[in-house]
């Protein structure tokens, strides 16, 4: 038998009191919502009547929610169906910008909207599409050779089966269109089943869905834009899901940071590394267990922070340390 496939019911704004108490010095300005979703970042942050938000969804159904918002806050509150890698074409409208805010991964009513294929439960062709995509994850499963397919799902789920999938999906795909359950039931195949807690599909799923999302040249594209776009006082913050994520954000603040208390100091003169950010934590801040039992799925979730303290023309160490990942996502050339 397999872990139980649970669909939680609302969506919770994950880590919000932590969030809160860590912008709040800066309210008094223009805020970005990278990910609006059901708009509880957004909602939160204009209680405070100093504050505008500019929120921004690849997801076109998240509109309404928008609206609900526009009505409340009127002129306080701005709305673009955006991926947030082109943060940068909001330039002219980003006065006095204090912040920038990413919360990573889906919201629930994407992952319970059975027509997208992102849950398990999904009986609908493999879709997986979070928004303004170029193909889906049908056009993954059954168009990439064994290779590629082999690769994506190693690297973006570090499934160590990944092998034995992929062949298994090229055997299955000759002889009909593979659906979500097929998927799963191919996973549950090349893995033996095996009762845990995580889903044996959970890996695989993931990796098509950041190899779908282009998730990964998303989210460095979208920290250096929102670097290039940020004066120097205001602040990033990054809650991630999953460690491939994580690592990506951990990488880009401490890189690029002399963290508090630590021996990693780098001088000024030193050229090589330029102090770009103030962290006042070495370590990431997780949800308090009475959030984690309220809300299961924020048990992944690890927030980071940095506040910008110079300024940089480039980040080629940045792109380069996650080149093979981009190679990865480049993939997709062959569809
Ligand atoms: C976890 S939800 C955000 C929830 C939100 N903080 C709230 O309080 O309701 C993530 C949202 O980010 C959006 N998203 C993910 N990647 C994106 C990207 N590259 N550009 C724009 N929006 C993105 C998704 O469509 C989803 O609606």
């Amino acid at each position: 038998m397999n872990a139980t496939i649970k669909l939680e019911k609302k969506h919770f704004p994950v880590l919000l009191n932590e969030l809160e108490s860590i912008i709040s010095p800066l309210y008094g300005g223009t805020f970005i919502d990278c990910t609006f979703g059901q708009g509880g970042y957004s909602k939160k942050i204009l209680e405070n009547s100093e504050n505008k938000v500019i929120a921004l969804d690849r997801d076109k159904e998240v509109l309404d929610k928008a609206l609900s918002l526009k009505k409340r806050f009127g002129s306080k509150f701005n709305f673009y169906n955006l991926k947030f890698s082109e943060i940068i074409s909001l330039l002219p409208k980003t006065e006095n910008l204090k912040g920038i805010i990413f919360d990573l991964g889906y919201s629930l009513n994407q992952i319970n909207d059975l027509n997208r294929g992102i849950s398990f439960k999904s009986k609908s062709k493999l879709n997986m599409k979070m928004g303004m995509n170029d193909f889906s994850a049908e056009d993954v499963i059954n168009k990439l050779d064994q290779e590629s397919l082999t690769k994506i799902i190693k690297s973006f789920g570090e499934e160590q089966k990944a092998k034995l999938i992929a062949k298994n999906i090229i055997q299955q795909r000759s002889k009909k269109n593979i659906l979500t359950h097929d998927l799963v039931s191919i996973i549950d195949r090349s893995k033996g089943y095996k009762k845990g807690k995580i889903h044996n599909a959970t890996k695989t799923f993931q990796a098509l869905r950041i190899f779908v999302n282009k998730e990964i040249s998303e989210l460095i594209y979208g920290l250096i834009n929102s670097f290039k776009l940020l004066p120097v006082g205001g602040i990033i913050v990054v809650v991630t899901f999953h460690s491939i994520e994580d690592k990506i954000v951990k990488y880009f603040f401490k890189n690029y940071s002399e963290i508090k208390n630590s021996s990693r100091y780098y001088p000024e003169s030193n050229n090589k590394i330029k102090l770009l950010f103030k962290l006042a934590n070495n370590k990431p801040i997780y949800p308090n267990q009475s959030e984690i039992k309220k809300n299961p799925p924020s048990r992944s979730a690890k927030l980071r922070y940095g506040i910008k303290i110079g300024e940089s023309s480039d980040f080629n160490d940045f792109i380069s340390k996650f080149e093979s990942l981009l190679k990865i996502e480049n993939l997709s050339n062959e569809l």
